[in-house]
């Protein structure tokens, strides 16, 4: 059973627990821009009240003995003011990755940061055989930041994702993993 650390920190940045009373500060960073979310499964939020659900959901995960989806919040060492997100998504011997960050912050790389000690921390782990993540393969930046931490590209997959905010039909993505 896959039970992640609920905070961890890397050179520049922590990472802890989401809270309802985040949302604010989430939707002002980076939960209702349209670039940020661009390549993403969800539209960007328009109400500060739904995404405070959602964190509010995702608090509730790490209360279970054991959960589908593990979310943290990233902050910039020193501030409690979530800049980002990271989560992991167990599933037997395989987990999936996905992780998001405010604009302001992009290419320094924060996300590789962060990606990586997530993933040495889950392929460490007993039982877990293949850690994974996938984005759209128009995503460039994403594929960059999988190869960084330590993922390998594994295939191309066709028509596999609807970005809801690109279109209606499923597009192309890419997939890589680090496996042991
Ligand atoms: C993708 C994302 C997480 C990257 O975070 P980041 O902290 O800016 O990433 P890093 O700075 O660690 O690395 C970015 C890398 O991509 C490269 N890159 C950025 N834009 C690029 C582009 N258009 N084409 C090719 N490479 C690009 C950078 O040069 C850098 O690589 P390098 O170090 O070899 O120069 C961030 O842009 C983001 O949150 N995007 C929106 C959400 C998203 O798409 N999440 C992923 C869903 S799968």
């Amino acid at each position: 059973m896959l039970r992640p650390p609920e905070t961890f920190a890397t050179a520049r940045l922590t990472a802890r627990r989401p809270r309802a009373e985040d949302a604010p500060t989430v939707f002002a960073a980076y939960a209702n821009d349209p670039d940020v979310t661009r390549y993403l499964s969800w539209a960007p939020y328009t109400r500060v009240e739904l995404l405070a659900d959602f964190l509010r959901d995702r608090a509730a995960d790490w209360e279970r003995p054991t959960s589908q989806h593990y979310a943290w919040l990233l902050c910039l060492r020193g501030t409690d003011s979530p800049i980002g997100s990271i989560g992991l998504m167990p599933d037997g011997g395989k987990v999936m990755c996905g992780y998001v960050l405010a604009k302001k912050f992009w290419g320094r790389g924060m996300m590789t940061e962060a990606l990586t000690a997530v993933v040495e921390w889950t392929i460490a782990q007993t039982d877990v055989y293949r850690v994974w993540a996938y984005c759209d393969a128009a995503n460039l930046a994403s594929v960059r930041v999988m190869e960084k931490s330590g993922l390998t590209r594994e295939t191309l997959l066709r028509r596999w994702h609807v970005s809801p905010n690109i279109g209606a039909e499923p597009r192309d993505c890419i997939f890589c993993a680090k496996v042991k």
